[in-house]
């Protein structure tokens, strides 16, 4: 059976962007395919968050994790540092990766960007990282949002590079995928970009329903369609988007009829996408603060995830050994 890999960094809450573009897809993939979820608390420490965020927030991904639909009994969930395997096969790949590549990757010129006084190596060679944690499991498949495909094609070079080297066909190239059969990237409520933590514009899975809709109501609209059937600028897009992942077609088509014969009222398309995010968070949020009280079978699902993980892992370790030249 085709085996999946994903992780997610433990960096504050699942947002809706979070869910739709990546977590939804471990949930329909776990029952299909050979699959193992982790937390990417390694990865977290590119931006060195303070020992207590790191293990608040690798508890609260994981209780958002399991209600979102995770089953750790068919898919193991794991954190990454309880893997070391991830490392060494981390420092062989690190070995043949490049300065020019790595800098010329888009995420990292960003952070370059926003944090000029921490350009430290772990941002640079994220990468290598992150193809470490897909190779290391010889995962065929990799769900992931848009934002990913970057790294994702790095992870399929330094697959092809080690295989070359080494005269092996070792490595498969790990394959992007996304249930919808595209890349999704959700809007966030600022009008443009992608909803994301750092972007301060997401909607979380934990947000209650005043939250919710004060988060709504506030999003950027225009004074309205000017024209009938024009085409919608980007924020009015933005806001369907949204509508076409929480809600049913019937009320996307509604607004949208609206929107093309000029009847629309913003006010209303929002109460409505506001009261349907609710009740799509509403259930998962409840899970999440059931999850969160129950430390006891966090821990339980974690060492059943790294045993399983850990496993996967030192057999590969042990055959990319051989290869490389060790004992
Ligand atoms: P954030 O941007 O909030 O920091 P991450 O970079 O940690 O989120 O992303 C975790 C996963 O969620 C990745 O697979 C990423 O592709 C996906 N993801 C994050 N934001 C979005 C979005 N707005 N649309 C689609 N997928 C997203
Ligand atoms: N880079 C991913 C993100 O920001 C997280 C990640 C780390 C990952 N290692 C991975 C995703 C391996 C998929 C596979 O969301």
């Amino acid at each position: 059976m085709e085996k999946v890999i994903s992780g997610i960094r433990p960096t504050g809450n699942l947002h809706l962007g979070n869910y739709f573009g990546a977590v939804k897809s471990f949930v329909r993939m776990q029952k299909e395919f050979n699959c193992m979820f982790f937390i990417a608390d390694w990865h977290s420490l590119t931006t060195h968050p303070k020992p207590e965020n790191i293990r608040q927030s690798v508890k609260t991904i994981l209780a958002e994790y399991l209600a979102c639909g995770i089953d750790p009994e068919v898919a193991p969930l794991y954190v990454q540092s309880d893997v070391k395997e991830v490392l060494e096969l981390y420092l062989y790949l690190n070995m043949n990766a490049y300065l020019g590549e790595l800098e010329r990757v888009t995420s990292f010129k960003e952070k370059v960007r926003k944090q000029p006084d921490n350009v430290n190596a772990g941002l640079l060679t994220y990468p290598s990282l992150m193809a470490a944690d897909i190779l290391v499991h010889k995962a065929d498949k990799v769900p992931v949002g848009k934002d990913q495909e970057q790294n994702m094609e790095m992870a399929r070079l330094f697959a092809r590079r080690f295989n070359r080297i080494y005269e092996v066909e070792y490595f498969k190239e790990p394959e992007s995928y996304h249930f919808t059969n595209k890349a999704i990237k959700v809007p966030g409520l600022d009008g443009s970009g992608k909803m994301g933590k750092s972007e301060g514009n997401a909607i979380y899975l934990v947000d209650d329903e005043a939250t919710i809709k004060k988060k709504v109501m506030r999003a950027v609209t225009d004074s309205g369609p000017t024209m009938l059937n024009q085409e919608k600028p980007e924020a009015i897009k933005n806001l369907f988007t949204l509508l076409e992942l929480v809600s049913d077609k019937q009320t996307y088509d509604y607004f949208d009829d609206q929107y093309n014969n000029m009847t629309i009222r913003y006010g209303d398309l929002k109460k409505q996408l506001a009261s349907d995010i609710n009740a799509f968070c509403a259930p998962i949020r409840e899970r999440i603060l059931d999850f969160q009280q129950n430390e006891e079978y966090l821990q339980k699902v974690i060492r059943m995830g790294a045993q399983a993980a850990s496993e996967s892992a030192a057999k590969t370790i042990q055959e990319v050994r051989q290869i490389v030249g060790f004992r």
